[in-house]
């Protein structure tokens, strides 16, 4: 990117972006809420953003017993079997037969299962720190104040978990939203408008989306399309080739590419350092959305970025608490500049309530147990390693999209079914980028019915290894 003096060009159009807000009188500054607590008035914003005590967020240095509490569940022996029996409901009838069922069910039996499909990547849901932060900020702050975070809704726990992200992911600053989906769409808005904010608005922006992109990103394109501030164009996923291609064929100004970090479809990661190397030679600004990667990658749980050591390479990075983190929002770690654009014209960010202050004093305790509780990252490795000896698969990240199927041995979909590991098939219908979803990538894995120790085995791989978005078929790990 071409640098002026200290700054690159998207600096500059930024800059000038926000002074054209501020001549129209549309600067909107957030405005910081002291919180008293327990009698303690902050006096200022400085004061406000330090006095969380590090004292109080306990780590331990190991598993500990609600760590296998945190993906036990329960669920009705009935839905058990059908899932066991590889029952789809394929038509809306057969799913509110099933409604009116399972209503029907609050007093029968049910089945202890280890869940594998959450995001809770870290095992962190159960954590008694992150508990003990979330009821101590309700018992005394309750869960206001209620407000977008330009009117009301921004305090000092929202301004203390901003910062320590930004520190996590070594930008200038951090703009927290109530979600990952929104801080997405809140991104993708916000970029969008800079055309339209410049004096010259001879040329729209142009945005590179990687084909398998998430539907938030997918969602934030369509209202910057609608505002008329882009032009979208789509690359074959994480080639690079097709990517260099469009970009040497473009001949606008301002370019923007935008991908996943960690795809949560298929668990395969962004070539990192390939974008790094064509953002030098193109001068984009790149965008990672790194949902799935920040907590688990990188040594300091900085992220994909961090993994492979190209942070001053990514401009801007999306992540959410949703997922690692054990909570609720998102955020984006960026310049303040941008952080400033994107407050005004990310509507998503603008025209919603911020989070609540015990669920944001609980992102702050799950960032601070995250990053000192280095094992659970080094934990996953292994995890990931034991899957890969076991089933023979290669994995990559602690995302594998897979359904397990205990098969009988004359299963007639499988009549040739002898080995234990016998099919892993995938397919992929890849024109679903413009409706933000996916609609075929499946990987089977078809395990004759698993011996007991093998079930063992399988239970053993532990918290989040694996996930699937339909059916939990993977519920063949049943505990008991
Ligand atoms: C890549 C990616 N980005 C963003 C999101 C949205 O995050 P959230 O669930 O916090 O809205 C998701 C959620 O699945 C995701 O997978």
């Amino acid at each position: 990117m071409e640098l002026i003096g200290e700054k690159n060009s998207w600096d500059l159009w930024v800059e000038e972006a926000l002074k054209n807000l501020e001549s129209k009188k549309m600067f909107l500054p957030l405005k910081p809420v002291k919180l008293t607590s327990s009698g303690h008035q902050y006096e200022d914003k400085d004061e406000a953003q330090t006095k969380f005590d590090q004292n109080e967020y306990e780590t331990f240095n190991g598993i500990q017993p609600w760590d296998r509490l945190a993906v036990q569940i329960s669920i009705p022996e009935s839905l058990f079997q059908q899932l066991k029996n590889e029952i789809d409901f394929t038509t809306k009838n057969e799913r509110d037969e099933h409604e009116k069922l399972s209503s029907k069910e609050q007093q029968q039996e049910f089945k202890k299962l280890t869940l594998f499909a959450g995001n809770d990547f870290l095992g962190l849901n159960r954590h008694p720190t992150i508990a003990k932060a979330i009821a101590k900020a309700a018992m005394e702050h309750g869960t206001g104040p209620r407000g977008s975070p330009v009117i009301c809704g921004y305090t000092n726990y929202h301004m203390a978990l901003e910062s320590s992200l930004a520190k996590l992911k070594k930008k200038e600053a951090c703009l927290l939203c109530n979600s990952g989906y929104a801080a997405n769409v809140a991104l993708i808005s916000a970029i969008g408008s800079v055309t339209t904010l410049l004096s010259a608005k001879e040329e729209k922006t142009a945005i590179f989306s990687d084909q398998l992109n998430h539907a938030s990103i997918i969602d934030g394109l369509t209202i910057a399309q609608r505002v008329g501030g882009v032009e979208l164009f789509v690359y074959r996923h994480n080639d690079m080739s097709h990517l260099d291609a469009l970009l040497t064929n473009c001949k606008m100004k301002r370019k923007v590419v935008v991908t996943d970090s960690l795809f949560s479809m298929d668990g395969d990661f962004a070539p990192m350092v390939e974008l790094a190397w064509l953002r030098k030679k193109h001068g984009f600004l790149l965008v990672l959305d790194d949902a799935h990667a920040t907590f688990v990658w990188g040594k300091n749980g900085g992220g994909v970025a961090e993994e492979f050591n190209c942070e001053n390479d990514v401009d801007i990075c999306v992540g959410t608490l949703s997922k690692a983190a054990s909570c609720l929002g998102g955020f984006i770690a960026c310049s303040k500049t941008w952080k400033q654009l994107i407050q005004i014209m990310g509507r998503s960010y603008l025209f919603s309530t911020a989070a609540p202050v015990p669920l944001a004093a609980a992102s702050y305790a799950s960032v601070t147990v995250a990053s000192k509780e280095s094992w659970r990252r080094i934990e996953i490795r292994r995890r990931m390693q034991e899957f890969q000896a076991l089933t023979g698969i290669p994995v990559t990240s602690q995302i594998g999209i897979i359904r397990i199927r205990f098969l009988r041995c004359a299963n007639t979909r499988t009549p040739n079914c002898s080995a234990k590991h016998c099919k892993v098939t995938s397919d992929f219908d890849g024109s679903a980028h413009n409706r933000g979803c996916r609609k075929a990538w499946s990987n089977h894995i078809q395990i004759p019915k698993a011996s007991d120790s093998d079930q063992q085995h399988l239970q053993a791989l532990g918290f989040g290894l694996l996930r699937h978005f339909q059916f939990p078929l993977f519920m063949g790990f049943a505990l008991s």
